[in-house]
């Protein structure tokens, strides 16, 4: 096992690690849950709270404030395959769930929505509201079976399913939702700050993610919502807050949507959080994406073969490529174990009834915590 602590020596990406605030005898494997804090970010909320807010005061707002759902919006589409103007941050991914599922069926004729039948909660919960909303019918389906028709308005799909870790082929599936005239929304949670994402080539519809997880904005950091150039002149979506008008401070009586993406908005900005998560991803000025990706694949192949013949363990993380950065072990006392790795510093999650997850964020975890999360579990087992 101590090979894997020589890999540490070799890895391009080991000095990033020296840009995060962790602490040493904590093995962290929860950054698919919560990332951890970049150290730029509470230098940042220094001069954020003292001067901007405190010296500035309400000028913050013409000095940067304003635009800031854009311009961090901008950033993260350089991670995801948008070109600039096309990614808004702002609100909760469930919310911006609700706008773009409501945008993508406004109008139409057809008769139903379909959702990743095992899909994190929230996405299925607003589906289903939404489906009610507007008369749709709402068909869960596996995404191996989606089977989308000339009835289908919209298939809203997780990229990396939360629970397994699987990753979905995303440009054979938008293709196959596209062939039949139906619309395609991705759910980005999962993979955003760690896999390639081509949303531009691949002609998505629209696309949500949150930014507290692989992308390190902190508890409760806003979601971007992914709305291309082509789209936004029909882009109507339901939550006509006076951020998202044409001309916000016209006070004008009637909506008129900005002609581009900051349609999308709804109410002010919480930018103590968005400027938070602005000083979280300065640290991709120093990595490539392909760096990361490559290290995520190799921790979560070593972490699996060191953990996958433990007694009552079953890996149900697919071993292939098709797999975000995530190793998920079924075993019965799943909670018991978790428990017990806690109370070792080895930080990962259980996601009931049966779940181990433990999640690599190749930007901070070393091969040595892959080690140290095995052997503590093999300890305990
Ligand atoms: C796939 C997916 N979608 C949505 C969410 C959460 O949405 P929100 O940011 O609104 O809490 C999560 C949270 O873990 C998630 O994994």
């Amino acid at each position: 096992m101590n090979d894997l602590d020589d890999l540490d020596a070799v890895d391009p990406l080991a000095h990033v690690r020296e840009l995060f605030d962790l602490d040493d005898d904590v093995v962290y494997l929860d950054g698919n849950s919560l990332g951890a804090p970049p150290k730029a970010v509470a230098e940042r909320m220094r001069d954020v709270v003292r001067r901007q807010w405190g010296r500035r005061l309400i000028r913050g707002w013409s000095e940067g404030w304003w635009e800031a759902p854009q311009r961090v919006g901008d950033r993260i589409g350089r991670l995801v395959g948008a070109a600039p103007g096309q990614v808004v941050v702002g609100d909760s991914t469930s919310v911006n769930i609700f706008k773009a599922l409501m945008a993508a069926v406004r109008g139409t004729d057809r008769t139903e929505i379909v959702v990743d039948a095992g899909t994190f909660p929230t996405d299925g919960y607003i589906a289903r509201s939404v489906a009610e909303l507007t008369g749709l019918e709402l068909r869960p389906a596996s995404p191996d079976a989606l089977e989308p028709t000339e009835r289908t308005a919209v298939v809203l799909l997780n990229h990396v399913d939360y629970r397994t870790g699987r990753m979905l082929d995303m440009a054979a599936v938008t293709e196959r939702v596209h062939a039949v005239g139906a619309k395609a929304v991705w759910d980005l949670c999962h993979s955003a700050g760690v896999l390639p994402i081509e949303l531009d080539a691949l002609g998505v519809d629209l696309a949500v993610g949150c930014s507290y997880k692989f992308l390190n904005g902190g508890p409760g950091a806003p979601a971007f919502l992914y709305v291309p150039t082509a789209a936004q002149a029909s882009f109507e979506q339901p939550l006509t807050g006076w951020t998202g008008h044409r001309a916000p401070f016209a006070m004008e009586d009637d909506y008129i949507p900005d002609p581009g993406v900051a349609r999308a908005r709804c109410g002010t900005p919480d930018i103590l959080s968005m400027l938070a998560l602005d000083a979280a991803l300065d640290v991709w000025d120093h990595v490539s994406l392909a760096d990361v990706r490559a290290k995520g694949l190799k921790l979560t192949d070593h972490f699996r073969s060191l953990v996958r013949d433990l007694p009552g363990i079953e890996v149900i993380t697919p071993a292939d490529e098709w797999r975000g950065h995530q190793v998920s072990l079924r075993h019965a006392d799943a909670e018991a174990v978790m428990g017990k790795l806690i109370a070792r510093d080895v930080i990962g999650d259980h996601r009931p009834p049966d779940v181990l997850r433990f999640g690599f964020a190749p930007l901070y975890n070393r091969y040595s915590d892959a080690r140290r999360a095995a052997e503590a579990l093999a300890e305990i087992l």
